[in-house]
């Protein structure tokens, strides 16, 4: 059974992906705007194009007749999706489920108000004059973020009016897309936040669930995740359940990376992605039977995942470019090398830019062993290699 695969992003956890696709004998066409992306460098075939270009992305989907399209980020034409369903083509974990995701709105109604999953209280606005109506219904302090922006791109938190004008200047310019509409979110006062990587299959099987992840957000992306995060059962039982209903309500079968904020008064849903989660690259520790990549792909080839066992527990913790460079280098990969229980990922992007991810550290330990000891290593791993411009 060899499947023609599209991957729409060719990121890091696109590469990851199609290693893991070219292991069971598939084929992939990595696609994204630019050319030599880490997964065209694994994928039989590239594309560049826009793929906030539907009549890009039409072309390319009528030049390969792939049997599945898997997203990998949201800044795609999604829309064209359900075009491609009703042509025969499936596109993972489905249309709707990549469709909802890339607008905040669609996803958090669905949650709130259809599913009536407990979210943070929310307004949308489209205007600063909006924006200060929403403010003042949702209260002060609040998270202001643009509908259509990942990564915490035009995001920011509003702790007095003052900050009003330049939180929607800010959305402004951080968003993508044609039209800007923001999102209020009260403050939660989280004392932890997890993903809780959800599988979901074809032909009747289960949903699963993996061991919860923990991580530690700065500038808008993760910088560690640990596997399995400290959650109680009743918080555990919570969160599966509301995972369990918002990726019925998408459909489709592949994995979802749901992330909640855990607080004193119980667990809130905050959002999804359709895919796996950059959190997740913890799983490529070892710390599963398989890792998110292996699952996202077994779901979509239908092949039966009997079960998701816990084997190790594990960190990740980011790697940095601190400059901008057409030819980044990597210091101190002997260093990384010679810890015990550490391995690393550099992810061979063409160019960095500050803050951009150029690589992990990933380490792992015993299950018995407190996990906080396991990232603290991965920290002073991830510490070890620089990227020189
Ligand atoms: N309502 C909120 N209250 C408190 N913190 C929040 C709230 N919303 C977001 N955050 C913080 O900001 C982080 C990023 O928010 P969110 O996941 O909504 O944005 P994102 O841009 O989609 O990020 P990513 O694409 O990296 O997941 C969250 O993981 C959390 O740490
Ligand atoms: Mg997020």
């Amino acid at each position: 059974m060899r499947k023609k695969i599209i991957l729409l992003g060719s990121g890091e956890l696109g590469k990851e992906f199609v290693i893991a696709a070219q292991r069971l004998g598939q084929y992939v066409i990595a696609v994204d705007s630019y050319s030599n992306a880490p997964a065209m460098q694994v994928a039989h075939e590239f594309e560049v194009i826009n793929m906030l270009d539907g009549a890009e992305l039409d072309r390319i989907v009528a030049k390969h007749q792939p049997d599945f399209i898997v997203p990998e980020i949201e800044a795609i034409r999604t829309e064209r999706f359900y075009d491609y369903e009703k042509q025969g083509i499936t596109v993972v974990p489905s249309a709707k489920a990549a469709n909802f995701t890339m607008n905040r709105k669609a996803i958090r109604d669905l949650a709130a108000k259809d599913l009536g999953l407990r979210t943070a209280n929310y307004k949308y606005a489209t205007s600063q004059d909006g924006l200060e109506k929403a403010v003042a219904e949702v209260g002060i302090p609040c998270v202001v973020k643009p509908l259509m922006s990942s990564s915490g791109k035009g995001q920011s938190t509003i702790k007095t009016e003052a900050d009003i004008e330049k939180a929607w200047k800010y959305a402004v310019e951080g968003s993508r897309g044609d039209l800007v509409e923001v999102i209020v979110e009260a403050f939660v006062n989280f004392h932890s936040e997890i993903t809780l990587l959800t599988v979901t299959q074809n032909n009747g099987l289960p949903t699963l669930f993996c061991a919860p992840i923990g991580h530690r957000q700065e500038r808008g992306d993760y910088q560690e995740s640990w596997q399995p995060a400290r959650v109680s059962d009743q918080d555990i039982a919570e969160a599966q359940n509301m995972a369990k209903k918002v990726t019925e309500a998408l459909g489709g079968a592949g994995i979802f990376g749901v992330e909640f904020f855990l607080t004193d008064e119980g667990v809130y849903f905050s959002e999804l992605s359709p895919r796996p989660h950059d959190t997740g690259m913890v799983t490529l520790a070892g710390t599963q039977n398989f890792s998110e990549f292996e699952l996202h792909l077994r779901t979509i080839l239908s092949l039966p995942i009997a079960e998701i066992t816990l084997e190790k527990a594990g960190a990740s913790a980011v790697i940095l470019a601190s400059d901008f460079s057409e030819n980044p280098r990597y210091e101190g990969l002997e260093k990384i090398a010679a810890l015990p229980k550490t391995d690393f990922r550099i992810f061979g992007k063409p160019t960095t830019r500050p803050y951009r991810r150029m690589g992990i550290a990933l380490t792992h330990d015993t299950l018995d062993t407190p996990v906080e000891e396991i990232v603290e290593k991965a920290k002073a791993a991830a510490s070890l290699v620089t990227v020189k411009a």
